[in-house]
């Protein structure tokens, strides 16, 4: 599967006339493809993910993945696209409390299947065992260290095998080391799944690792200058 993102434009009603946030971002990632997306606070990187991710929709623009045009699904079926095709991390890690490391890797399939599925709870603690996790799967996230929830979160991402993996400033939370551990850990993952990688983040040695590195500015998408400013 390839992602094609074309023309895509973001406007934010605002009471002072429409806020243009993204003016025309154009992008494509072939399978096995990872990027980093860097820029200032306030330029458009967490808007053009959640977008790519497809927990919002663009004014106007279009991203195919593979055949699928996203933005011509309903909003059922999105959800639905989504959760099998698109993996999230976010800066907070959003595992639920109540729940147990490997309840919580499991939650996207819950949704689906409504009731537990030996292969995917097989497919659950293998990828645990692969972020380091195999000691820790009836913890509850409250007695987990910042960089083991990330870990979590890597993991859940990856319970459907998606195509898409996309990361909103993954480590921006953690300290210099557990920050390191977290950014290998995605790169590794990604490797091994062959899926396409979009990170964001103000890292610079966590983009440095990703074989391919673009800033947003003011809404635009140019290639990274980090001697630029
Ligand atoms: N729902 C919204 N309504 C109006 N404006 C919004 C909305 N969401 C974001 N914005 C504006 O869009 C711009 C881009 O926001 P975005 O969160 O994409 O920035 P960012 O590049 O991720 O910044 P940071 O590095 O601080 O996370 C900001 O100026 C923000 O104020
Ligand atoms: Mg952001």
């Amino acid at each position: 599967m390839t992602l094609a993102v074309t023309q895509l434009r973001k406007d934010y009603p605002t009471r002072s006339g429409p806020l243009s946030v993204l003016r025309g971002i154009d992008l494509r990632i072939e399978p096995g493809d990872a990027l980093a997306i860097l820029g200032p606070s306030g330029s458009g990187k967490s808007t053009l993910l959640q977008i790519v991710g497809t927990l919002d929709r663009p004014t106007s623009g279009s991203i195919r993945l593979g055949e699928q045009d996203l933005f011509e699904l309903g909003d059922r079926a999105l959800a639905r696209f989504r959760n099998r095709h698109i993996g999230f991390i976010f800066q907070d890690h959003h595992l639920l409390p109540q729940c147990t490391v490997l309840e919580n890797v499991l939650v996207p399939t819950l949704a689906e299947a409504g009731k537990r599925d030996p292969a995917l709870e097989k497919r659950a603690r293998e990828l645990l065992a692969r972020v380091g996790l195999a000691e820790r799967l009836e913890h509850r996230p409250a007695e987990l260290s910042g960089g083991e929830r990330q870990r979590v979160a890597v993991a859940r991402a990856l319970i459907y095998t998606p195509e898409l993996l996309l990361a909103d400033e993954p480590t921006g939370n953690l300290d210099c080391k557990s920050s390191q551990a977290v950014g290998q850990l995605l790169v590794e993952m990604h490797r091994q799944e062959n899926s396409m990688l979009i990170v964001v983040t103000h890292n610079a040695d966590l983009a440095r690792t990703l074989p391919k590195q673009m800033e947003m500015n003011d809404g635009t998408l140019a290639e990274w200058n980090p001697a630029g400013r």
